[in-house]
């Protein structure tokens, strides 16, 4: 039997797109592939909703992460971003290995900047070069809501505007062009339901003309020689992972086949379900502020005394259901339950009868009529 993947990635993959990956391997430099590449290319703005120059890396989210670093970040530039997670923390790294001037925001785990934090940094710091934000902060399971208000100071101080939307694009509204995001990345196999492997990146006319004129040292994320290929022939600079390709174009033709904003609310649903019927069965979200909680990563306080690696393999053997542990700190205090791509009401009632039916193995006593119940009651409104 196969598994359930409720993790935070890589998600489950519906047979469509793993099919898509048995077509047969093409030249990349030929018409067959420009189809190919200019379908990826055109379908991937509508679901970032920009017009802006698109490239699908042939590489996990970390390879776009990395790609909006190196091309954007010179020594001593002064770069704001706000940090509360493993994936906050990790980018600011990054950003500082360039040898910026990195302005950290820094917050609990489990807890956002605030939008006015944002607003005294960026009055206080007139010539930040670059606003780095982690929408979703995939190791807590926090997501940032004010997204749209952050371009007034963006334009403002004529500072690049750069969203990590790995683990949320294409799970709630993020349209690039309209919040003037600068630089957009995620990565395929979350909220997109594609196999890991395609990380695509949107970049602006501003920032495209800044890394043509400042290039990275680097060969294989230096974006101006994708966007001159992309230019001169619409191939790709270096040999594209094709099966990836294919696949990820049908997870993209199957959401544009539902509608951006039926996926949004199907995900919003089905969080709402999650969220609502594992407190029916006696857990509580890890995320106090409920504006502060992400739609796709349901991040849960552990029971007292209940083990981590035994509850997830319980989990895993006996229900086919993955979730995922905690990250650094949070080790053995929390799980997290993904919630995107495909997330239906199906994953979310198989998800929560094998939670409880696991905690009542496990010796805790648990409510799995209330638990489905609730969630049931919620699922309504799809
Ligand atoms: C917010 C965020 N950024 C970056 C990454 C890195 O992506 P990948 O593991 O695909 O390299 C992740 C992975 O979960 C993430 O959640």
């Amino acid at each position: 039997m196969e598994y359930l993947s409720m993790l935070p990635g890589p998600t489950n993959v519906p047979n469509r797109v793993m099919r898509a990956m048995l077509a047969p391997i093409i030249n990349h430099r030929s018409d067959d592939f420009v189809k190919l590449y200019t379908d990826v290319v055109e379908k991937t703005q509508k679901v970032f909703q920009t017009q802006n120059d698109i490239v699908a890396l042939s590489a996990s989210g970390t390879g776009a992460v990395e790609a909006s670093v190196v091309n954007l970040v010179k020594k001593d530039d002064k770069i704001i971003i706000p940090v509360n997670g493993e994936f906050s923390s990790r980018l600011s790294q990054l950003i500082e290995g360039q040898g910026a001037n990195v302005i950290r925001l820094a917050s609990p785990p489990g807890q956002n900047a605030t939008f006015d934090q944002i607003k005294e940094a960026f009055d206080n710091n007139k010539d930040v070069k670059a606003f780095y934000v982690v929408h979703n902060e995939t190791s807590t399971g926090t997501m940032v809501n004010y997204l749209d208000k952050v371009s007034d100071l963006t334009s403002r101080n004529d500072t690049f505007y750069v969203v990590d939307s790995v683990s949320l694009l294409g799970a709630v509204e993020l349209p690039v062009d309209k919040w003037n995001i600068d630089v957009c990345l995620t990565g395929s196999q979350k909220a997109l339901a594609a196999p890991p492997g395609i990380s695509p990146i949107s970049v602006s006319a501003k920032a495209k003309k800044y890394m043509i004129e400042n290039p990275p040292s680097t060969m294989y994320f230096n974006l101006a020689r994708y966007f001159q290929y992309y230019e001169e022939s619409k191939h790709t600079p270096f040999t594209p992972a094709l099966p990836l390709l294919y696949a990820y174009r049908e997870a993209l033709t199957i959401l544009l086949e539902e509608g951006l904003q039926n996926v949004y609310k199907r995900h919003k649903i089905c969080s709402d379900a999650l969220y609502s019927g594992l407190s029916a069965i006696g857990l509580t979200p890890y995320v106090t502020k409920e504006e502060d909680r992400s739609i796709t990563i349901v991040a849960l306080n552990y029971l007292d005394g209940l083990e981590d690696k035994i509850f997830r393999n319980t989990l895993a053997n006996k229900f086919k259901v993955l979730v995922a542990g905690g990250f650094g700190d949070l080790k053995g205090k929390v799980f997290r339950v993904g919630c995107m791509g495909e997330v239906s009401p199906y994953h979310v009632m198989r998800t929560i009868s094998a939670i409880s039916s696991t905690l009542a193995m496990m010796g805790y006593d648990t409510d799995a009529q209330a638990g489905l119940k609730t969630a049931e009651e919620k699922l309504k409104a799809l």
